[in-house]
């Protein structure tokens, strides 16, 4: 097995090795390499859904999301999915976020299985939070150590949007759902369980507010944080292939689908797994 690094501040290329295969030994070299890289690209995996499952158990245990349809056959995946004929519409996951932010214990690691694509568009962005709270003045990063901030599933609770925001109507989201409002404190810094980094824990989707403040106080650092978060530098991009599978790590790492394949077909099936309520500095 070689590992790949694919930019600086994240993402790595795995080489020799078929997940579905993997034993114990090849298992802690993925683990170690997910540690120092965040996010993993294997190529030219061949899954059927049964098999995307079993694999995704080699990461820890499965998480079944809410508000989001899955797929009938298999309740622990979800089809992700916009249509040739879906033209200016949102896609699913295309604006910066780390996967429900907004439950209790928020998701540890996120696969996603490349099934169609489209000949050239459709590829995603990670960006590395550690880079980003890294980056940051030692007066900053004392500011936000010890604030905590409001995280809803906002696009799928009543105040968020309703159903005829047009956006891909392939992935079923579920919305107006009351208890998508439920309101979840996160820290905006949080230390990695495995790597005992620090990395920033906001995104522009489900976090609202900072803790103790109004939105019109939050907003101004928040959107700072935002664009900051999401700097080139701290990125890395995959231009996918039919089989490539990405592994990542919500716990560090923002993530962003590019919506730039109108007229084509995007399929991928996503698995995630479960995670922990999230360690404060
Ligand atoms: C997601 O946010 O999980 C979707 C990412 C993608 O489709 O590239």
């Amino acid at each position: 097995m070689e590992v790949r690094a694919l930019a600086p501040s994240c993402g790595a290329e795995v080489f020799g090795l078929s997940l579905p295969e993997a034993g114990a030994d090849a298992m802690q070299q993925v683990h170690a390499a997910l540690a120092q890289h965040a996010v993993l690209f294997f190529r030219d995996q061949r899954f059927t859904p049964e098999q995307q499952l079993d694999v995704t158990r080699l990461f820890g245990p499965i998480l079944r999301v809410p508000y989001i349809q899955h797929m009938d056959a298999y309740p622990d995946i979800i089809a992700v999915q916009k249509e040739a004929d879906e033209r200016r519409i949102s896609n699913f996951g295309g604006t910066w976020h780390s996967d429900f932010s907004f439950l209790d214990e928020p998701p540890s690691y996120t696969l996603l299985y490349a099934l169609e694509l489209p000949a050239l568009g459709g590829d995603t962005l990670w960006a590395s939070q550690y880079a980003a709270y890294e980056a940051l003045s030692d007066g900053m990063q004392r500011l936000l150590d010890p604030l905590w901030a409001v995280q809803t599933a906002w696009p799928h609770g009543t105040k968020g949007p309703g159903p005829g925001t047009a956006v891909s109507r392939s992935v079923g989201m579920v919305r107006n759902d009351p208890s998508a409002d439920r309101e979840v404190l996160q820290p905006v810094v949080r230390v990695h369980p495995v790597t005992r980094r620090k990395a920033l824990f906001v995104n522009p989707v489900y976090t609202q507010r900072f803790e103790g403040m109004g939105e019109d106080e939050s907003r101004p650092l928040l959107n700072y944080l935002f664009g900051h978060a999401t700097r080139a530098e701290f990125t890395c991009r995959l231009r996918w292939a039919p089989g490539t599978l990405a592994v990542w790590d919500n716990r560090c790492l923002l993530h962003l689908a590019i919506n730039d394949y109108d007229g084509s077909r995007r399929l991928l099936h996503r698995t995630t797994v479960a995670g922990e309520r999230a360690v404060v500095p």
